[in-house]
């Protein structure tokens, strides 16, 4: 009987040959063929990047594509949110596209955050609650940093006062009873401050629901119990608070507008020169279901989950075939409803990963370029990039388009 291992090489080998077959089809150059020959051992490097295209856009395409590791500037680092862009390679196309900036996908609000950076205008949307919480605190005034610390002193000093208050009994599960109380004294103090630091205290709140929970991360549903001593839970919040604030000191004050939208039926309210942005890879993640620990604590009732574009549950229920033809066609249909403001010349750069369903690759170049071109885009340059998922011992692309507006 082969061996597990045998059987994860063959797989790999079988997906890096449909990956030199889709590269050839697209004219992609694969500057890495030797490595994709299966002799080579271990994944690809991540930097192995292709580009095709007008060669001023290609190189600022691959280059962007290939920027890996932490990032701290400015507020990057504060609240995870899952399949962020990297920082580097938002601000290496913004670099390249001058003009407004818009992202319609624009989740934890990396590409917000580095338009302001570089002196643009910035609009952005999303259909998550978190998203949005997470994108305008990161975005905020530096004029709040001195406010959000010193009502995050007061909060944390008060958490710590034993006082009982009520815990949904969802939430209990999920928590230490002490842990439990502490968070509950946070929110219900929270309530107490101006409307103004109310969204910031409610985003640090946010950052620390699924650490100090047993689950195991931000997107993953299991369990791992751990011991946080008393005390330890309104200190975090503290920290989390004085972080922010520091970071806030570090952006521009800013007039950046930030939405709740379906990115299939409202697309920026003004024209833009740059659409940014990187939309959910097909059944990859369920985006809105994942934040539900957060939804109990900050009272977030409504969640548009039935809009979320190529989610993991969608791939389960309507089985392979049916779920890429969805996300086909929602490629399509927020692809051209964001076009509507992009002025004459503005540019729309899109990144895209393949998904993995049922153990097999899902195209997304092919999609997303036939869906550009059908909105009169015309791309300029594309780049592709091996993305070793250790997980699943399988390699998968991501993909950087960059189309401009005829
Ligand atoms: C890959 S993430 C974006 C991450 C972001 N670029 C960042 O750096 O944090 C995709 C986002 O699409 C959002 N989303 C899914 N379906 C949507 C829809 N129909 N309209 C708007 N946003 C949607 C999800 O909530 C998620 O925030």
């Amino acid at each position: 009987m082969p061996s597990k291992k045998s059987n994860r090489k063959k797989k790999r080998n079988e997906e890096l040959r449909n990956l030199a077959d889709t590269l050839k089809s697209y004219g992609l150059r694969d500057d890495d063929n030797q490595k994709h020959s299966g002799k080579h051992r271990g994944p690809p490097k991540a930097r192995a990047v292709r580009k095709h295209g007008d060669p001023k856009f290609s190189s600022v395409v691959a280059k962007a594509l290939a920027k890996q590791g932490k990032v701290n500037r400015a507020t990057h680092s504060f609240h995870t949110y899952p399949a962020g862009m990297h920082p580097d390679c938002a601000k290496l196309i913004i670099e390249a596209c001058p003009g407004t900036v818009h992202d319609p996908f624009c989740g934890g609000g990396t590409v917000l955050v580095e338009g302001l950076l570089a002196g643009r205008e910035v609009t952005g949307s999303d259909l998550s609650p978190i998203a949005l919480l997470v994108s305008k605190a990161r975005t905020s005034s530096p004029s709040l940093a001195t406010p959000l610390r010193s009502a995050a002193r007061k909060i944390a000093a008060q958490a710590q006062l034993r006082i009982d208050v009520e815990i949904d009994e969802e939430l209990q599960k999920w928590y230490q009873p002490h842990v439990a109380q502490e968070l509950g004294r946070i929110r219900d103090q929270i309530q107490t401050y101006p409307k103004d630091i109310q969204p910031l205290l409610n985003a640090v709140f946010s950052s620390i629901i699924v650490k100090t929970s047993f689950r195991k991360s931000d997107t993953s549903n299991q369990r791992e119990t751990h011991h946080r001593p008393v005390g330890t839970t309104a200190i975090l919040f503290h920290k989390k608070a004085r972080e922010l604030g520091r970071m806030l000191e570090s952006m521009p004050e800013n007039n950046a507008k930030i939405f709740e939208a379906n990115a299939c039926t409202q697309g920026p309210k003004e024209n833009v020169d740059l659409i940014l942005t990187s939309p959910p890879y097909p059944g990859v993640y369920d985006y809105l279901p994942l934040q539900q620990l957060r939804y109990l604590w900050l009272g977030i009732e409504h969640a548009n989950s039935a809009q979320e574009i190529g989610s993991r549950r969608s791939f389960r229920a309507l089985g392979r075939k049916d779920a890429l033809k969805e996300w086909q066609d929602e490629t399509k249909s927020w692809i051209h409803t964001q076009t509507h403001k992009l002025t004459p010349g503005g540019k729309f750069a899109i990144i895209v990963g393949d998904g993995l369903v049922g153990g097999k690759l899902v195209d997304t170049l092919f999609p997303t370029v036939e869906a550009l071109k059908s909105c009169n885009m015309k791309v300029l340059a594309r780049a592709s990039a091996d993305r070793p998922d250790h997980a699943r011992g399988a390699v998968r692309i991501e993909h950087l388009v960059l189309a401009e507006r005829e």
